[in-house]
């Protein structure tokens, strides 16, 4: 092979993988962590910063609290992370 043609077949692969790579990431599956509700409960913590909203989340989602969280809840360091506000 020449030089050329090796390049041509480099540029290809790279093409291919790229688009490869692409088809997957946007195949990745839907979100679907419940959002923020948006009811008076959780209405002010839309607009203020996420690091002080998170601290509010446990006088009511804390445990011992009214609206305690499952066993299972996966692991709840930064709420937001995961529960978007939408
Ligand atoms: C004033 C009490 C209160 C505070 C503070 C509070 N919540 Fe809630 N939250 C509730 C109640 C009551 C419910 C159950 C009723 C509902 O679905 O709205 C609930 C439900 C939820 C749900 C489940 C929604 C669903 O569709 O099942 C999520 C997620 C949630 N809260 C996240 C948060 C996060 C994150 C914070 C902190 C930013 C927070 N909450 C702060 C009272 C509170
Ligand atoms: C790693 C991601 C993650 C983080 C961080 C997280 N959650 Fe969750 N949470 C989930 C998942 C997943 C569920 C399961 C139900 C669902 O699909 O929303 C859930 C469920 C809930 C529910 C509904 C529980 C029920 O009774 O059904 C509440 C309320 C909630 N989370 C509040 C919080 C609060 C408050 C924090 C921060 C202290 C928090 N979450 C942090 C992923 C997360």
């Amino acid at each position: 092979m020449t030089s050329k043609y090796k390049r041509t077949f480099a540029n290809i692969l790279f093409l291919t993988g790229s688009c490869l790579l692409l088809y997957f990431l946007f195949n990745a599956p839907p979100e679907t962590t419940k959002p923020l509700p948006r009811d008076q409960d959780h209405e002010r913590f839309m607009t203020m910063s996420k690091k002080k909203a998170e601290q509010a989340c446990d006088s009511c989602h804390g445990p011992g609290e009214k609206n305690q969280l499952p066993e299972t809840h996966p692991p709840k360091y930064r709420c937001l992370f995961c529960h978007k506000r939408k």
